[in-house]
């Protein structure tokens, strides 16, 4: 059956105090509704509807920043979590399958649930995720007899005995398209919010003659984000669970509570994060690559067998070939590092491209920018860069060419041989001496006159 998801994101959540659209804070380096996105997208959904409203324009083009295929659709006026679905309705007049509603400030919502979801559309039309709550709190109470999910009650409008119940309602819903959109029909905002409730699709599907149920999940997959609080919690949920999944992977973390990921880092098996390491978005390590301590990674990609570390900051556009070496206190941005290459200490390698085997010594700077454009550099294979080389881009040094350490190369070496761009040394005799002594007797009167 064809999946649909709807993600509502278009509540301010004034509880964050804060200019930003609450769905566009982030966990592990993602808006928040992005992660209910990556939920719902193992279900190769062939639509998904973002409903936006406050701050409607930036969460859009947050959104197409990550999905270019994604819908918008706008809700101008808040009136309830019916009245949100219902403006996914013209983006999905041409779906036939099963639409998934997510809520866009519930992050942890798991594939496999949604999964568990769909799959219970077999025997009933529609289908709310529920949760036993240790805290029912504000939440709505799900009344189920047997399999049978009667309705949903929101906490305002429950008596005592309904608030009883710990069921309680997470907010994601399923059900077929068509069916969906004539149930919210019916739906009304007689009730003490004077909302459109989407809880009430329940109670009007088995007046219509069709059928409802609740399938159970984890409470912590439910968590919905409000606060500042709840977001720093979250945070702490989500690299907990990113951490589980590497060792679970065969990632070796020597310290995994000191080690942050993103949304989607992907780091292959049998390679070791050793402590203090931090993935900043998009990242991918490859198997048997070793990060060390303290470094800093974000936009890269690093293949298999190499090293990075410790100390080493990776930016957006820095490509490591197999088992490269990348050490302390060096920087690379947009530049591809070659196999084997080696850029081992207190260097900065920026829009550039050095091949295989070669050597980047100590203290090498591309100098990449000239206050308005940027400027490529390009070295061979099997070069060799002496320490402190300045290499002026745009510049090229072709296969095994080599510089003579402090060098200011600005114009191109051809492959082979060996630039020398410095001044040429000069030792005169006894003057260290002489200078010496000249400056004690200078320091000796300066100090009897005062
Ligand atoms: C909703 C449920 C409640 C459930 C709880 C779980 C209803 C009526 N109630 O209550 O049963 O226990 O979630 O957290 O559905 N939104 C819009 N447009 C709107 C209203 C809401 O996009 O007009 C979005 C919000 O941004 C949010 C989500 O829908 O992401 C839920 O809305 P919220 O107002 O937080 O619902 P609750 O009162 O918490
Ligand atoms: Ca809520």
């Amino acid at each position: 059956m064809p999946t649909a998801l709807i993600i509502l994101a278009a509540g301010q959540g004034s509880r964050m105090n804060s200019d930003l659209p609450k769905v566009l804070h982030e966990v592990g380096n993602a808006p928040l509704f992005a992660h209910a996105l990556a939920a719902g997208s193992a279900l190769s959904p062939e639509k998904t509807v973002l409903v936006v409203g406050h701050g409607g324009d930036l969460v859009e083009a947050a959104a197409r920043k990550i999905d270019e295929t994604i819908t918008v659709a706008r809700q101008t006026e808040q009136l309830g979590t019916a009245h949100a679905v219902a403006q996914a309705r013209e983006a999905l007049a041409d779906f036939d399958g099963d639409a998934l509603v997510l809520y866009g400030d519930t992050p942890f919502v798991s594939a496999e649930t949604l999964e568990r979801m769909t799959a219970a559309r077999a025997t009933h039309d529609v289908v709310v995720l529920g949760f036993e709550a240790a805290d029912p709190a504000r939440y709505g109470r799900l009344v189920v007899n047997g399999d049978r999910l009667e309705r949903i009650v929101e906490f305002k409008d429950a008596d005592a005995a309904t608030r009883a119940i710990t069921l309680c309602n997470s907010g994601v819903v399923c059900a077929d398209a068509t069916i969906l959109f004539a149930l919210i029909d019916a739906v009304g905002n007689d009730n003490a919010s004077g909302e459109y409730y989407l809880t009430d699709i329940v109670e009007i599907a088995w007046k219509m003659g069709k059928t409802a149920t609740a399938v159970s999940c984890d409470e912590t997959e439910t968590l919905g984000i409000n606060t500042r609080t709840e977001l720093a919690r979250a945070e702490g949920l989500f690299q907990a669970s990113k951490r589980a999944e590497a060792l679970e992977n065969g990632v070796t973390l020597t310290a995994p509570e000191t080690v942050f990921f993103s949304l989607d880092t992907y780091v292959g098996r049998d390679a070791v994060i050793e402590p203090n390491v931090v993935f900043g978005p998009n990242v991918t390590i490859e198997s048997n690559a070793r990060i060390r301590a303290f470094s800093h990674l974000e936009g890269c990609h690093v293949s298999m067998g190499s090293a990075v570390g410790p100390f080493a900051r990776l930016r957006p556009g820095a490509e490591l070939s197999n088992n490269a070496h990348v050490g302390n206190f060096v920087e690379i941005k947009n530049a591809k590092i070659g196999e084997g290459t080696k850029v081992n200490h207190l260097t900065y390698i920026g829009d550039a491209e050095i091949g295989d085997g070669t050597n980047v010594g100590a203290g090498t700077i591309t100098c990449n920018y000239d206050g308005v454009f940027k400027h490529k550099t390009t070295v061979g294979k099997n070069a060799f860069i002496g320490s402190n080389t300045m290499l002026v881009a745009p510049v090229t040094l072709g296969d095994d060419a080599m510089t003579a350490s402090g060098s200011v190369i600005t114009t191109n070496v051809e492959a082979g041989a060996l630039a020398i761009a410095r001044a040429r040394q000069v030792n005169k005799a006894g003057l260290a001496v002489r200078m010496f002594e000249k400056l004690k007797s200078a320091k000796k009167k300066s100090q009897k006159g005062s």
